[in-house]
């Protein structure tokens, strides 16, 4: 059994709760061991007249139950006079419930201004005073819960209420702000639309539905809603009956109606007014800052030439992309992988992990004190999403399983893979383009264990002939390969596949007769059976790790790939392999043929410790590196302070020519700070990319970052008004 909520000690203030929802809630807080401010003002419903009568017998019910509680018969509009009856009554004051309400339902053209006054000073205004008046209280003993009472009216409208509409809706953005504000100081705001039979809906539902409508159920939420225990806060819940709805915003994914070099017309918004009000894939904002997110990814896009959506200037290209405009953003049936140490030590063996190397004991022996996944298992427990027929289903594309590729892999880890679990795995086209020769479908995998994100995959998938539609060639959304360093590698290890290879490897969940059945190899063009292009992938990850890492698989951040050439199982990989800094680039081979099995390929490890890497070539001859080993040595002394003041994560793309020369981070967010090259370790708030030299103009002061945003020379991902704060880091700390 649950234990019961109590509210001892706490001292709740209901408004208009001498009758209807109020006199529920304030009697369901006494029973609870709460101490009760019985507010009322005791008018009509059309807040005409007072009296004390209201407030008093409330008060007398609750004492006759051998309950706590004061009347105060002042108007909302008085909040100070109400909270101090609560201060003088019971010493404090820790849950406000704005209830307080009265009705003057006209037509729009008929509504006075008094019908509109009084309903915004009762509702509205009074919430507010009411709630101001508690407010810094709340703030000095870290708790508070408070409550707004909006209406399904507000919510959708009604006939005849657009007084009341409008205020009810109201008090859902002040309470949207209050969460926000109140949320540090342990003070949450949440907002209710009930349902129940009182008489302020007497004459508007049927006696009999009033009859069983009752007050008392919804008087639990609301007590729920302000229990110390209860963590909900900026929620809208609909409740009534016994039944409970929570309700939050739902935006389409929309169009880009704009290109950079040309106005912006009302009929770009009317060609694409069908997809800028799709709600197929809609996306959830939670908060301001994901709002602007989209705003400011709108904003790159549009600043680098990309992503305009079905353009007008080319009949040819809004007939091509808009076929795939239900296709981009489509999720396929999330799924669940279950795996234990079975299995991870058979794919360990399937990548040719071996008793032969003591090192690789830790993989394939489950009773090794320091037991481990293999990091590229990470691409196992997402591979259902291309092999599980969903992309035969992918609305607006049509796609011969038959014909496709797997063109290019993507792995990143956000933790080490648990040695056994059970991941909820999701799928989404993240982009379509077109190759010529085949057109391309990225599938963006997010596997979580709960609610924490343990992996994140992307599969490039070619589907051979499907292309020359006209449609883009690159996308920002795709992982990009990595050209190799011009020089001979840094390290090279071998390792021959068995005969029995793929056979092995298949056991892994891949079952495609193509890399054991010669009948299917034949049809397929190739002489026997091949390897699967994943199993190479996982031999080579091992190399790195080997070679790199000390087969820690801690340190193991990302990888990428891109098939090149098939390979058979029996021939021996060779696995060329450069440092810099901690991306590993790497090239497999096969030896003796000397084709190249898997190009462009790297591994970025997570550096060794978190203190500023000073690797030889990552950074190196960047001015920029100078500055962020500065800010990290200033922050030794000042870091708790400057994390007090900003509280977020910088990554920092730091651009040489076209390409991304270093990474670093700035982490303003835990303890007294650190500054280290590579990406953030955890979830960075905002990412910014830009030249190192206009990097070093920013720090000097010369460019502003918010005009070098809005003229395309620093882009910023992620939330963009915490580089408002930039100023504060770069200029007072780290000028030069
Ligand atoms: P009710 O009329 O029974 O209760 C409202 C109480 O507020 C009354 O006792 C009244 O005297 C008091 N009041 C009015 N003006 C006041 C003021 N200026 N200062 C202090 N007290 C004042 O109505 P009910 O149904 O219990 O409504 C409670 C709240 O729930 C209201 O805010 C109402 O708008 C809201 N609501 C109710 C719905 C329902 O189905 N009952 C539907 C949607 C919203």
């Amino acid at each position: 059994m649950a234990s019961m909520l109590r509210f001892n000690g706490r001292v709740v203030l209901v408004t208009g709760a001498g009758g209807g929802l109020g006199r529920a809630y304030a009697l369901a807080f006494a029973e609870r061991g709460a101490s009760v401010v019985v507010n009322d003002l005791g008018g009509d419903s059309t807040g005409v007249g007072k009296s004390s009568l209201a407030a008093d017998k409330v008060v007398e019910e609750i004492r006759r139950k051998g309950g706590k509680a004061v009347a105060n018969y002042d108007s909302v509009e008085e909040g100070e006079k109400i909270v101090k009856t609560a201060l003088d009554a019971f010493g404090r004051i820790d849950i406000v419930i704005n209830n307080a309400g009265i009705l003057r339902d006209r037509s729009f053209s008929r509504i006075s201004d008094g019908d509109w006054d009084i309903i915004q000073r009762v509702h509205l205004r009074g919430s507010f005073l009411v709630t101001r008046a508690a407010w810094d209280h709340m703030k000095k003993q870290n708790f508070g819960r408070i409550i707004m009472t909006s209406s399904a009216s507000g919510i959708y409208g009604n006939f005849g209420q657009a007084n009341y509409c409008a205020a009810k809706l109201g008090l859902l953005g002040l309470s949207n702000c209050l969460a926000v504000e109140g949320k540090k100081n342990n003070i949450h705001c949440n907002t209710i639309a009930p349902t129940a039979g009182s008489r302020m809906t007497q004459n508007i539902l049927p006696e009999d539905l009033l009859e069983s409508l009752k007050p008392d159920y919804v008087a639990p939420l609301v007590l729920w809603l302000c229990h110390e225990s209860c963590e909900e806060n900026g929620g809208l819940f609909e409740v009534g009956a016994g039944w409970i709805g929570k309700l939050r915003w739902e935006r389409s994914l929309g169009a880009l109606v704009r290109q950079k070099t040309q106005p912006m017309t009302p009929e770009a918004v009317k060609a694409n007014w069908t997809k800028i009000c799709d709600f197929d894939n809609a996306t959830k904002p939670r908060s301001i800052q994901e709002s602007i997110g989209s705003i400011v990814e709108a904003l790159n896009k549009i600043n680098s030439g990309e992503g305009v959506s079905a353009n007008q200037t080319s009949h040819a290209t809004s007939a091509d992309t808009s076929g795939f405009a239900g296709a981009i953003g489509h999720k396929l049936p999330p799924f669940h992988a279950s795996y234990a140490e079975l299995d991870t030590i058979m794919y360990a063996l399937g990548v040719g992990a071996s008793v032969k190397e003591p090192k690789d004991m830790k993989f394939i022996y489950e009773g090794s004190s320091d037991f481990s996944c293999l990091p590229t298992f990470g691409v196992i427990l997402a591979q259902k999403s291309i092999m599980g027929g969903g992309l035969a289903e992918i609305p607006g594309l049509s796609i011969n399983l038959a014909k496709i590729l797997h063109g290019e892999q993507y792995l990143e880890l956000y933790k080490p893979i648990p040695r056994a679990g059970k991941l909820r795995c999701e799928t989404v086209v993240a982009d379509i383009m077109d190759k010529g020769s085949g057109l391309v479908v990225l599938l963006d995998v997010y596997s979580y264990s709960g609610e924490e994100l343990i992996c994140y995959n992307q599969f490039s998938v070619f589907v051979v002939g499907s292309g020359g539609f006209g449609g883009k060639r690159t996308s920002d959304k795709a992982k990009a390969a990595v050209a190799i360093p011009d020089r001979p590698p840094d390290a090279v290890l071998t390792d021959t596949t068995s005969l029995n290879q793929a056979a092995l490897y298949r056991l892994s969940g891949d079952w495609n007769p193509l890399h054991i059945d010669s009948n299917f190899a034949s049809l397929a063009g190739f002489d026997k059976p091949i390897l699967h292009g994943l199993c190479t992938f996982g031999f080579s990850a091992r190399h790195v790790l080997q070679q790199f890492a000390d087969n820690d698989v801690s340190r193991f951040k990302a990888i990428k790939v891109r098939f090149a050439k098939p390979v058979y199982p029996g021939q021996t990989l060779q696995t060329e392999m450069w440092k810099e800094g901690n991306r590993i680039h790497f090239q497999t081979k096969v030896q003796g043929t000397g084709d190249i099995v898997i190009s462009n390929a790297y591994v970025d490890l997570v550096p060794v410790s978190a203190a500023p890497a000073k690797t030889p070539s990552e950074g190196a001859g960047l001015q920029s590196t100078l500055v962020f080993e500065e800010i990290g040595r200033r922050l030794q002394n000042i870091g708790q302070e400057v994390v007090k003041k900003v509280g977020a994560v910088f990554e920092w793309h730091i651009t040489k020519g076209e390409n991304i020369a270093a990474k670093w981070t700035i982490d303003l967010k835990t303890g007294s700070g650190k500054v280290y090259q590579g990406p953030a370790k955890g979830s960075a708030d905002v990412t910014i990319t830009l030249s190192d030299d206009d990097f070093m103009e920013v720090v000097l002061g010369k460019l502003d970052p918010q005009k070098a945003f809005f003229s395309g020379r620093l882009k910023a991902r992620g939330n963009i008004l915490l580089s408002q704060k930039l100023q504060m880091i770069l200029k007072d700390y780290a000028k030069l």
